[in-house]
């Protein structure tokens, strides 16, 4: 077997974006081996989908926790715990915090729905329908200390038509982001393999 880079992918609702990623990770050549899906939310949709998929899951509330730091650090000691080596956030709504961005350096990604530095923050598709924006778009990118800030790894455009509301949009630009993540995924793989850093 050749060699993969256990991954987790950390959600909180839908998961389209993790369904994606474990597709194709069954289906394409990639070099990754999902092994664990975390939610800050029981209800989080995805953690059926995974579930089924014979994926060990984790639900961390981060209500729980008296503050974010000792929240950032459950999950960090879980992936520990499961040798996780890279880890993608796929609709994960919370802000890590720099302690665990730093011992994540380079082996934590993201997916935004707007071209970055446009249109950062939770609503991003909104706020370009607001801003008449012509062109938006999704972006995958390493994350860094600063929201939706880091190294960019793949972007693709989408048009907003004049009569395109948010759920069109939305459906348009996820679309897209179920290609580009793992293609991303794939790309950060091979470099970690090749860079020999597994
Ligand atoms: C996606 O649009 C992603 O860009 C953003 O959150 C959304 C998650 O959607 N970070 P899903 O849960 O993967 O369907």
């Amino acid at each position: 077997m050749t060699n993969k880079i256990k991954t987790a992918i950390l959600i909180s609702g839908k998961g389209s974006n993790m369904k994606a990623l474990i597709q194709a990770c069954q289906n394409q050549n990639i070099p990754a081996q999902i092994d664990l899906v975390i939610a800050n939310k029981s209800q989080a949709l995805g953690l059926i989908f995974a579930r089924e998929c014979g994926i060990k899951t984790a639900i961390i509330e981060h209500q729980k926790f008296s503050s974010r730091q000792l929240f950032d650090q459950e999950i960090d000691k879980v992936l520990r715990e499961n040798n996780i080596e890279l880890v993608c956030l796929a609709g994960f709504m919370r802000v890590l915090g720099a302690d665990f961005v730093k011992k994540w350096s380079h082996r934590l990604i993201n997916i935004h729905p707007s071209l970055l530095p446009d249109f950062k923050g939770a609503n991003a598709i909104v706020d370009a329908l607001n801003a008449k924006a012509k062109i938006t778009g999704c972006t995958t990118h390493f994350v860094n200390e600063f929201v939706d800030s880091g190294e960019i790894i793949l972007q693709q455009q989408v048009i907003i038509e004049d009569d395109d509301n948010f759920e069109k949009l939305s459906q348009k630009i996820h679309q897209l982001e179920h290609k580009i993540y793992p293609q991303t995924l794939k790309i950060v793989c091979e470099k970690l393999l090749k860079n020999n850093i597994k």
